[in-house]
């Protein structure tokens, strides 16, 4: 089988970023700025961003995600949603495991896993995040912290399921610092989560997954990483909020 046939998927995460206004203004921008690329494009937007930006992707080339999820399907659970409500509006992608949930809401890697066979469940595709913070990087660290997180957010998944699955290496000391890793060291990275999902799935599949680097990526550094035999693309952050640089990363290879 031919090595890295890989699609390259660009994903915004917006946080918690733009009004619905914002948000269908920036779609209609956005949508002629992208229509040619071959590039998969993906939008991660608030909950209340998610109908508005669904009715205007409509007829783009552009995909709609969430930024969290929560693992039952239904019930007393206020304030939560469920990946059958996503689901059933159109959403397409999932964020799980941001290192922001992790730090600020208890996000655990037993919550992360639930949330991906929930998610998976519905048809709704996972975008996992996993990453190191400064400390474990500095202790040398990372390849355990990065593999660990891998394997227990893809827990009880078969094959197809990992197929379906976007892994997002986010080391968190490049997240909104302007510090990002080297195209080199964010590559090895992503070729160690690679190995540790050929040792579980096979090489077939550890092939197929789309892997991304996050932290810091802008239309200046973009290039760079995307030529690496194992980023498949980027989650970006401050750079989607501009429909400039947004699409400068997407169009990268233009
Ligand atoms: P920045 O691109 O702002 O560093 O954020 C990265 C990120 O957290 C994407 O999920």
């Amino acid at each position: 089988m031919p090595k890295n046939m890989r699609r390259k998927v660009i994903a915004g995460n917006w946080k918690m970023n733009m009004l619905p206004n914002e948000a269908i203004e920036f779609i209609s921008r956005l949508e002629n700025e992208v229509k040619d690329t071959k590039n998969e494009v993906i939008l991660c937007v608030p909950y209340i961003d998610l109908f508005y930006s669904l009715l205007a992707v409509q007829k783009t080339n552009i995909h709609v995600g969430a930024q969290n999820v929560f693992y039952e399907e239904s019930g007393a659970y206020t304030g939560e949603i469920s990946p059958k409500m996503l689901k059933c509006i159109n959403v397409e992608y999932v964020i799980i495991g941001h290192s922001e949930r992790r730090q600020y809401f208890a996000e655990t890697d037993e919550t992360v896993n639930l949330k991906v066979k929930a998610s998976l469940k519905e048809e709704l595709k996972p975008i996992v995040c996993v990453g190191e913070s400064l400390e474990q990087k500095e202790t040398g660290k990372t390849e355990n912290v990065i593999t660990t997180q891998t394997e227990k957010a893809l827990k009880d998944l078969t094959g197809e399921d990992v197929r379906n699955t976007i892994i997002a290496y986010e080391p968190i000391w490049a997240i909104g610092t302007g510090k990002v890793a080297s195209a080199n060291d964010a590559n090895e990275s992503i070729k160690k989560i690679r190995g540790k999902i050929k040792e579980l799935y096979g090489e077939d599949v550890a092939e197929d997954v789309i892997i991304l680097y996050g932290g810091s990526v802008k239309p200046e550094n973009a290039k760079e990483l995307f030529s690496m035999s194992d980023i498949d693309g980027a989650l970006v952050g401050g750079a989607s909020l501009k429909v400039d640089s947004f699409s400068k990363i997407v169009n990268f290879d233009k």
